[in-house]
């Protein structure tokens, strides 16, 4: 990548670091990295345009309804890549993955993303599996003051968005509404590898968690 272009990303990624260092609901500037990193992992070798990807992993949570003012989101994403003289058209590309990237309900049907926003996107969900899948969840459900278990609390498989964003569900019921949803939805051949793998361990830890509920362990 061009030296200017690394400097772009350098500069947008300190400032995504300054305004999510604070957060606890699991998507703090760690998430942002850690994205980063897995998105990048998953381009590796293959024809994306990575400036993109970059862009698109450091700023995929700026416009999150869960997380600020999607409008308000994306007027801040324009401006900061604006600021660093990024042209439109690829504004453009990275505002279309900021806004598409969300997983919105079981039954909702997803919108189609470029490659690299297929890219990120599977970044990003893997970061919603295995062990740092469970502790992301259990820190956003304690942050909205969810429950974490009840079990007379049957899942729910949303069929609109609307319903799954207001859901105050128990934090297990997650697993069950989204997480466990995730292995098959999966954009790249080397996302899903790894998502098989982290829906394992998640099963793992749900089996576990329930045993030890009934003091069976
Ligand atoms: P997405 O954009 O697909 O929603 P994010 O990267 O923004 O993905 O992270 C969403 C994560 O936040 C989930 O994977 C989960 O850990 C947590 N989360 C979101 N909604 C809930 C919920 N209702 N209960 C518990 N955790 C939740
Ligand atoms: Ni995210």
């Amino acid at each position: 990548m061009e030296t200017q272009n690394r400097e772009i990303i350098s500069n947008i990624s300190k400032k995504v670091e300054r305004q999510f260092r604070d957060d606890s609901s699991g998507h703090d500037w760690w998430h942002v990295y850690r994205v980063w990193k897995m998105a990048k992992k998953i381009s590796a070798g293959r024809e994306v345009d990575f400036f993109v990807v970059e862009l698109g992993a450091l700023m995929h949570d700026m416009a999150d309804h869960k997380l600020a003012d999607p409008e308000k989101g994306y007027r801040q994403i324009k401006a900061d890549l604006q600021a660093e003289s990024v042209s439109d058209a690829v504004i453009e590309r990275v505002l279309h993955i900021a806004e598409h990237i969300s997983f919105k309900g079981a039954h909702v049907e997803q919108e189609q993303l470029s490659t690299e926003g297929e890219i990120v996107q599977d970044a990003d969900r893997l970061d919603a599996m295995g062990a740092l899948g469970v502790a992301r969840t259990f820190m956003f459900g304690g942050s909205r003051g969810n429950l974490m278990h009840d079990p007379d609390i049957a899942p729910e498989y949303h069929s609109g968005f609307e319903s799954y964003k207001k859901s105050t569900a128990p934090v297990i019921n997650h697993f069950y509404e989204k997480l466990l949803l995730l292995k098959d939805r999966m954009n790249t051949a080397k996302g899903k590898e790894i998502a098989e793998e982290r829906h394992r361990f998640m099963m793992q830890f749900l089996n576990r968690f329930y045993d030890e509920w009934e003091g069976k362990k």
